[in-house]
């Protein structure tokens, strides 16, 4: 049983990848296999990413890890996405030309975070912000190590 949240701040593109990293090192801990904990560090690069990137005010990162499930859940409040089929779509960005420098804005976030998941929920709402929440099945684990 683990449950954590992580604070990210908006445009701290710096400390970009420091949840999730930080994140799979609790997960192994934990005991899950090097698979999923691979797995649930795509998921929470690709959202603190988007967290830093596009949420006005950062947002959080929340694991839960039971025998069953890790569920990572990211939420911000805002700006939301307007239409959400569109970001899904692999290709489509809004990223700043910053970040596109970096190596940012290949528009597969979304889409990442959606296959790395057994089951994906995201939700959004203009002006109110965007929730997104990931599971991932460890009794479908093939590699218990
Ligand atoms: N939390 C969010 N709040 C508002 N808009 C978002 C959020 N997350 C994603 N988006 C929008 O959805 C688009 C697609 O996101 P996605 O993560 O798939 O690609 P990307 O961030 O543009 O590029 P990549 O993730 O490949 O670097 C973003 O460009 C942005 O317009
Ligand atoms: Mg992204």
């Amino acid at each position: 049983m683990l449950e954590i949240t992580y604070s990210v701040r908006a445009g701290d593109i710096e400390h970009g990848g420091t949840a999730s990293a930080w994140l799979k090192v609790e997960l192994r801990k934990e005991g899950v296999s090097e698979q999923l904990a691979r797995r649930a560090g795509v998921i929470a690069f690709e959202g603190e990413m988007n967290l830093i990137l596009y949420a006005t005010r950062g947002g959080t990162l929340h694991v839960a890890v039971d025998d069953a499930y890790i569920e990572i859940e990211l939420n911000d409040d805002g700006p939301g996405i307007e239409d959400l089929d569109l970001a899904m779509t692999p290709g489509y960005s809004t990223a700043p030309y910053w970040a596109a420098n970096l190596g940012f804005g290949a528009g597969m976030g979304l889409i990442n975070m959606e296959r790395n998941s057994d089951r994906f929920e995201i939700s959004s709402h203009l002006g109110e912000g965007t929730r997104i929440v990931c599971w991932i099945d460890r009794r479908k684990d093939d590699n218990s190590t």
